[in-house]
């Protein structure tokens, strides 16, 4: 009962468990992984070398970060830091920026 109440609830989209839990995952991996440091806390950068990721969406994030990995965007700095990133880790980040607005 409390699964189908719970499917329910996703379903219509009002609260989704899987989804929270994709942009914990992606918080934790911005941290981690040192985004924060150039793209700032919440998405904000305070230097203009880096850009602010906040207000951009999920696809934006998750399309520009697989470009870099696989060099379709070429940036030094990108290139390297996409490197290292599954593609889990690139879906929940982007459920992470995303969610930033
Ligand atoms: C050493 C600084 C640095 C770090 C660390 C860093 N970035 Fe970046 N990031 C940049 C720079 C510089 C650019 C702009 C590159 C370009 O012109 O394509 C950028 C661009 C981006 C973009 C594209 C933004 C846009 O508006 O198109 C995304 C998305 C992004 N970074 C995500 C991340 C994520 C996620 C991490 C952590 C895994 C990360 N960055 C770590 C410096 C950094």
């Amino acid at each position: 009962m409390r699964i189908v109440f719970a499917l329910l609830l996703c379903v219509t989209g009002i609260f989704s468990p899987v989804a929270l839990a994709d942009m914990a995952a992606g918080q934790s991996t911005y941290a981690s992984r040192g985004c924060i440091g150039c793209h700032g806390a919440s998405g904000i950068s305070t230097n203009s070398a880096y850009p602010s990721l906040k207000g951009k969406s999920e696809e934006y994030i998750r399309k520009n970060l697989s470009d870099y990995r696989n060099g379709a965007r070429k940036n030094a700095v990108m290139n390297a830091m996409a490197a290292g990133l599954s593609d889990r880790d690139i879906y929940n980040l982007g459920s992470y920026i995303g969610s930033l607005k």
